[in-house]
């Protein structure tokens, strides 16, 4: 046997015998037992709280404005995307109260202007579009089409 392997098969025995022994406390105990990820990963994400309750839970209270979302160009948003997660709402009405985002920042968070969506958000200029009002004064978040006939900007800003 040449002379270098002398020393170089020990050291690589070594070198496997360390990487097995680290190998082994370092993989997590419910690893491969159904495949090659850590099973227990399953029960621990399974376990966490719920935030969302999505649309069909608020349909059983709040129908109108489901339906009416359903008519518009917001008909596929999620109730939640605006009002945030509704889970403890649903619950518990009257004690979990839900955002209200009537800001131009909001809507802006979709319509505001951004190269990178143009072709799937129709964009406007929050500094150019009826910068004086809310959105909402006068299109209803709902149903975005629906314009306010009236305008009187002070109340509603
Ligand atoms: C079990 C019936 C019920 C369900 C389900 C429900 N709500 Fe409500 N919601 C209410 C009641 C009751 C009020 C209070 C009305 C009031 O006091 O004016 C309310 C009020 C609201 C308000 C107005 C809050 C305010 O401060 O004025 C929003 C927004 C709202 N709900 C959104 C939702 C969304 C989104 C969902 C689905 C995640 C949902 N709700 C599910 C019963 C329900
Ligand atoms: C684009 C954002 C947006 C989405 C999506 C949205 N809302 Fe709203 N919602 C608002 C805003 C803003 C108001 C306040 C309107 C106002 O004060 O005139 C509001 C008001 C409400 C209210 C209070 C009563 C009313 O009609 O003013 C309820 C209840 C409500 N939303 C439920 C829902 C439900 C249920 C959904 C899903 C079907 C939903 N919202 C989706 C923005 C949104
Ligand atoms: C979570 C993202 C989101 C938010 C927040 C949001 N929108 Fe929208 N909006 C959309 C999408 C998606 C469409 C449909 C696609 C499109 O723009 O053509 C849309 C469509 C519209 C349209 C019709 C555009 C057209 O080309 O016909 C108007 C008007 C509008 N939204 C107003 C508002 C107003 C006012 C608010 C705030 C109350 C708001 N949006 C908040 C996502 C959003
Ligand atoms: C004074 C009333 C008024 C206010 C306030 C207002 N809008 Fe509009 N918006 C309109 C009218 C009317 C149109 C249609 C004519 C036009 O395109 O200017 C429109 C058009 C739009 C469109 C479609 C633009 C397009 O190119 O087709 C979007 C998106 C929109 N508004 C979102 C918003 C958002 C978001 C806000 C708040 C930051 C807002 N609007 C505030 C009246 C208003």
């Amino acid at each position: 046997m040449p002379v270098q392997l002398k020393t170089l098969i020990p050291l690589f025995t070594a070198f496997i015998l360390i990487f097995l022994v680290v190998r082994h406390f370092l993989i997590p105990e419910s690893f491969g037992k159904e495949g090659h990820y850590r099973y227990d990963a399953i029960a621990m994400n399974a376990d966490k709280p719920l935030n969302y309750a999505g649309k069909d839970a608020c349909a059983e209270c709040h129908d109108d404005q489901v339906l009416a979302m359903e008519s518009d160009m917001h008909a596929n948003l999620s109730c939640e995307v605006c009002h945030g997660p509704g889970l403890a709402h649903y619950d518990n009405p009257d004690s979990a109260r839900l955002i209200i985002p009537d800001q131009r920042e909001h809507c802006g968070l979709c319509h505001s202007y951004n190269a990178n969506r143009v072709d799937k958000i129709t964009q406007i200029d929050l500094n150019d579009h009826n910068v004086e009002e809310k959105c909402i004064h006068c299109h209803n978040p709902h149903v975005p089409w629906e314009i306010a006939e009236e305008t009187s900007p002070e109340e509603n800003l």
